[in-house]
């Protein structure tokens, strides 16, 4: 049996499992995933991030988290560019779980719980996500959560050495 899925919002001292995995998974990430500078892959600037992260929280803008397996940090789920304004309500989620917890549904219950903050929580009204064309499992975790895909935006990320279109996805939140 898979253990349990949960999110909450990032600590410091998730800076060295996140530079862990994402040092171990440098390969399998690069197509989906932009190229990042060195010390990205170090827990020091990891921390340097999740310190920009938590100001960013402090301002409304970004709602930073980890998924946890248990007690183990396996990913992050972030809901970005949160525009809070009444006529607007909406942000855009993100995610990546490390490779050596895919595949057990983590992705697809980290979206969800996401989804019920966003609602509950952040009292948004809409949300959006971009996928690579090509990368059906992070497609299946949107569908699965009920994203509709809406649109294309052309040459719009600069992943693997190229520019690539991105499908753009769109979920209402219950209003
Ligand atoms: C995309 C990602 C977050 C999925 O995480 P995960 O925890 O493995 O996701 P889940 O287990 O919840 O769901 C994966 C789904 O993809 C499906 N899947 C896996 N490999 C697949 C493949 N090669 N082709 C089609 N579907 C595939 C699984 O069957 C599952 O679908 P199901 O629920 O219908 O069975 C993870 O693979 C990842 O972090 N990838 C690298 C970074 C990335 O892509 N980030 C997202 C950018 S938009």
């Amino acid at each position: 049996m898979r253990s349990s899925t949960r999110i909450r919002l990032i600590e410091p001292a998730d800076a060295a499992p996140i530079a862990a995995h994402r040092v171990r998974d440098v390969e399998a990430f690069r197509r989906w995933e932009p190229e990042q500078p060195a010390d990205f892959f170090t827990p020091e600037g990891q921390a340097e991030r999740i310190d920009r992260m938590l100001a960013g929280h402090r301002a409304g803008t970004v709602w930073p988290g980890v998924v946890l397996a248990g007690d183990q940090v396996i990913g992050q789920v972030t809901v970005g560019g949160i525009l809070p304004q009444p006529h607007l309500r909406r942000a855009s989620l993100g995610y990546w779980i490390g490779s050596v917890a895919q595949n057990r549904g983590h992705a697809g219950q980290a979206v969800g719980l996401a989804l019920r903050l966003m609602t509950d929580e952040l009292g948004l009204h809409r949300v959006e996500a971009s996928t690579n064309l090509e990368n059906l499992p992070s497609q299946r975790v949107l569908r699965r959560n009920g994203f509709s895909p809406y649109g294309v935006a052309h040459s719009s990320i600069f992943l693997d050495g190229g520019w690539r279109d991105g499908l753009l996805w769109e979920r209402i939140l219950g209003d």
